[in-house]
């Protein structure tokens, strides 16, 4: 510690009211470049420092976590996403690690709103078509959507997002289904239906909403199999991760038109993603912006501080995953 101010590393460009908080009470080291830092840069970069505050794009893995600095006591990370940091080696390690839920929850449901009615609507089709001057005039059936309303939303995942979509979606007369590890209270469930098994949930999804979270059970959730499940003409959104998506499936299932149209916002390997989506006019895409507005950027800066100001005066962060 340096003035008696604990040391932090800040691997990603944050909002300036973020930063000058931080710099208020920390010793801080800011990466204004903004460039991700891979495995090696973060270890270097990670010397003499008492906390890192990190984005989803770092990857904490086994390997680089063994190489951390000893002074490193916790890793706040900037996301509600933690599957890019190894809890298990940060836990042997001793190190602390916190996320920051809640605060992203209504932005990313907006946004999952936005994909579905983009997708159904045609929006990115259409917005295309208008700025290219290629639209020549109203006529009775152009560019023909999928009706939203009385339809039925299943969304896998039903935490803080998928209830927060649902409410939302009852906004539009969607009827709700939904599966998730465990059925919620009967007041939570404000009437959705619960589905046990995600086979079934795809079997009456028109639209189709993904919120759970990357583990070894919802890699690849959404395979050819279960696509095969969905009504024909499907509406899939996802704004979770893009490994629950086996892309070439649902790829071809957007070629075939077995799936209708998609409305996406992430992608596996991202900001990589497989080059077909663009090609596909059945596709209404956006690049990971689920949390993207100034309030909930602040947000999720204030609440990572709030788990490093907790640690180094010596509290449980509020967030701690481990
Ligand atoms: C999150 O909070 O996990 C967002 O996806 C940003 O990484």
């Amino acid at each position: 510690m340096t003035q008696g101010k604990p040391q932090i590393l800040i691997t990603r460009a944050l909002p300036s009211a973020v930063l000058d908080r931080a710099d208020d009470d920390y010793v801080t080291t800011i990466n204004y470049d903004d460039t991700v830092f891979a495995g090696n840069a973060l270890v270097a970069a990670s010397q003499g420092m008492d906390g890192l505050l990190i984005s989803s794009s770092e990857q904490l893995t086994a390997a680089v976590i063994a190489e951390l600095a000893d002074t490193v006591g916790i890793v706040a990370t900037y996301s509600v996403g933690y599957e890019h940091i190894d809890l298990v080696a940060a836990t042997a390690r001793g190190i602390v690690v916190s996320n920051t839920p809640d605060v992203v929850t209504d932005s990313t449901a907006d946004q999952a709103m936005t994909l579905m009615l983009g997708a159904a609507r045609r929006a990115a089709e259409a917005d295309a078509m208008v700025r290219a001057g290629r639209w020549v005039g109203w006529t009775p059936t152009h560019m023909l959507g999928t009706h939203i309303t009385g339809k039925r939303l299943g969304i896998v995942g039903m935490g803080r997002i998928g209830q927060a979509v649902a409410r939302r979606a009852r906004g539009f007369d969607l009827k709700i289904h939904y599966h998730n590890r465990t059925r919620l209270a009967v007041a939570e469930e404000a009437g959705a239906v619960y589905h046990a098994d995600v086979d079934s949930l795809l079997g009456i999804s028109d639209f189709l909403s993904l919120h759970c979270p990357v583990t070894p059970e919802t890699s690849r959730l959404l395979n050819a199999r279960r696509i095969a499940l969905l009504p024909d003409g499907a509406v899939v959104v996802n704004t979770a991760r893009g490994s629950i998506v086996d892309d070439t499936a649902l790829i071809a299932a957007l070629k075939s038109g077995k799936v209708g149209a998609a409305g996406l916002d992430v992608y596996d390997g991202e900001p990589a993603l497989n080059p077909e989506y663009r090609t596909l006019i059945n596709t209404c895409l956006a690049p990971h912006l689920g949390s993207a507005t100034l309030e909930t950027r602040n947000a999720m800066g204030f609440r990572a501080l709030d788990n490093l100001d907790a640690f180094f005066a010596g509290r449980d962060p509020g967030d701690r995953l481990a």
